[in-house]
């Protein structure tokens, strides 16, 4: 089945439980938490005790997208705090199967993140170790970004190498997804969508996860 993933970067943090529980009740069962360290990409989120706190209001899967130069370091601490889910890029890490590898050990799901400029294949030779990949449809660092179409070739050439090697693994997608593109990306193969400002700038963030939940079942009936 495939998922409607909220992001919190676009909700309000002053009101973040009650943000979290409007998506909740809508029937989300994924939350991505975007973790920037000013140096992988230019901006700045949270850290450890955020998450610690929201893993106190909340049964929904949190899944922790890394934009961080050292997710050796701090996997375990997240892991600490109620991670349960953890998407590393492959651009940052020198030796990515031994850190997809220490996540798993510390008892969270592995993913694989690649950039828009990142082509598929040098994700080869890790896609029979990681939990999930994740491909960025946005450069990261920011919500409320062009979707880049190009993302959706990505994920048609990883849907045919999983195939090839009969693996389950999910493809997840973030950045830019809208209540006008969800169709395609569904169609294209992904799993696990994620959105931030779609549903959080909205008007009505738990009609709006309703609304893209019918639009991914709708799309993935029809989906060969
Ligand atoms: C961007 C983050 C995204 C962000 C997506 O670098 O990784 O998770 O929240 O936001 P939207 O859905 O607004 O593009
Ligand atoms: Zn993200």
């Amino acid at each position: 089945m495939v998922e409607i993933v909220p992001s919190i970067l676009s909700a309000d943090f002053a009101h973040l439980a009650d943000e979290i529980a409007k998506v909740e009740k809508a029937g989300a069962r994924m939350l991505h938490f975007d973790v920037m360290d000013g140096h992988f990409v230019p901006n700045l989120t949270v850290g450890p005790p955020v998450l610690e706190s929201i893993r106190k209001v909340t049964k929904l899967k949190i899944d922790c997208h890394f934009m961080i130069e050292d997710p050796d370091h701090f996997a375990p601490v997240f892991i600490q705090a109620g991670a349960d889910m953890i998407s590393i890029h492959q651009e940052v890490c020198k030796n990515l199967d031994r850190t997809v590898r220490m996540i798993q050990s510390e008892g969270a799901k592995a993913g694989v993140v690649i950039n828009p400029a990142t082509p598929v294949h040098l994700l080869d030779d890790i896609l029979e170790v990681a939990d999930y990949i994740l491909v960025m449809s946005v450069n990261p660092g920011f919500g409320a970004q062009h979707f880049i179409p190009n993302a959706l070739t990505k994920v048609r050439r990883l849907v045919a190498r999983r195939k090839d090697l009969g693996l389950q693994l999910p493809i997840e997608i973030d950045g830019g997804i809208s209540l006008e593109n969800l169709g395609d990306v569904v169609r294209a193969g992904c799993d696990w969508i994620v959105a931030g400002s779609s549903i959080f700038h909205s008007a009505d963030p738990a009609t709006t996860v309703m609304e893209m939940q019918h639009i991914a079942r709708s799309a993935d009936s029809v989906h060969v």
